[in-house]
């Protein structure tokens, strides 16, 4: 049986980025698998008054279970009473690749969804977009669509080259398929290693620092499209404290480097009202659990390594709705 999102408490993205816009903030989309990852994304942002959206991937829902992902979600809504206050919380699918996906999704409780064309001919990214609007709207569910394709992996899309989202076709594109956000490229990226090293300058200690942002392409949109909400996905900032962590107990990344807090804040201020969020939290989990394991080895009770990977989840979460994304105290 089809559950709505309104009867596990849930709502949708649509006054969320309208506030977001007008205060000059972003609303953090972090993105979940598990119960631990749940528990510290509502623990910080209950603690930080932070309204947040829980997002899930196609392959996070294989994962998890759909329904038990529904009550996880119904859950959070409770859990963040309990705790003391009650944030807005959406449900969100992330890079939803097919209209089939979105129905499921729908019926099993998400109060927003993303449709993910842009690897598409754009005439084929309008039609799927539009498909999925149509179907959307009708059940009160918010849809993101995407322009312009980021470099890395895109859950299964594969992109070796990004291609900036094209100023010249956003108007056009949110007229056609009434999306209400649009997830843009400027130079983001998915995953724990957003630039190749020779794109990046190296500091004295060998941490390697990006390229801007093209916060040009931003304001062109920005103008094109006054007051629309823009989405920016891979803009995880892969924090050196965490890879050193990672890697003095035997983690490895090859050249890790992530969007500086800086850029996102600028970001934040701007058009710009949703901010993905996925690798940091993984980094910071797994160097929480290799420092139990390598300085416990003989530790073998899950909560004793989860535990503290679900506090350094807490306190990363709240860091960025503090002083990153400055969605902090706008529950
Ligand atoms: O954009 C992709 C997200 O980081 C989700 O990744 O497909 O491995 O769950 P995933
Ligand atoms: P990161 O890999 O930078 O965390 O991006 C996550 C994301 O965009 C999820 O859609
Ligand atoms: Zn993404």
């Amino acid at each position: 049986m089809a559950t709505s999102y309104k009867e596990l408490g849930l709502v949708n993205t649509k006054e969320l980025f309208a506030k977001a816009i007008k205060g000059g903030y972003a609303i953090p989309a972090y993105n979940f698998n598990n119960m631990e990852q749940m528990q510290a994304i509502i623990q910080a942002c209950v603690e930080t008054k932070s309204p947040v959206i829980l997002q899930v991937s196609a392959g996070a829902r294989k994962y998890a279970n759909a329904t038990l992902l529904k009550n996880m979600a119904k859950g959070a809504v409770e859990y963040a009473k309990e705790l003391g206050y009650a944030i807005p919380i959406v449900l969100h699918l992330d890079h939803g690749d097919s209209l089939e996906l979105v129905k499921s999704c729908v019926e099993g409780g998400f109060s927003s969804v993303m449709i993910d064309g842009s690897h598409l001919p754009y005439e084929d990214n309008v039609k799927l977009t539009k498909s999925v609007v149509d179907y959307a709207h009708a059940h009160g569910v918010t849809v993101e669509g995407e322009l312009g394709v980021l470099a890395g992996i895109e859950d299964d899309v594969v992109a070796e080259h990004s291609s900036y989202t094209k100023p010249a076709e956003v108007v056009d594109f949110v007229s056609k398929t009434g999306v209400d956000s649009l997830a843009i490229s400027i130079g983001t990226s998915h995953g724990a290693v957003k630039f190749k090293r020779e794109q990046c300058t190296v500091s004295p200690d060998g941490v390697l620092i990006p390229p801007t942002l093209r916060f040009d392409i931003l304001e062109e949109i920005e103008k094109k499209l006054p007051g629309f909400p823009i989405v920016l996905h891979g803009s995880s900032s892969v924090p050196i404290e965490h890879v050193r962590i990672l890697e003095q107990f035997g983690g490895k990344l090859k050249d890790p480097v992530g969007i500086p807090e800086e850029q996102l804040r600028k970001a934040a201020k701007s058009a710009v009202c949703k901010i993905n969020i996925d690798s940091d939290g993984r980094i910071a989990m797994t160097a929480a659990i290799r420092k139990v394991f390598a300085e416990n080895p003989s530790e073998f009770d899950p909560r004793k390594y989860l535990g503290p990977a679900r506090d350094s989840l807490k306190a990363l979460y709240a860091h960025k709705n503090k002083d990153v994304l400055g969605s902090a105290g706008q529950a």
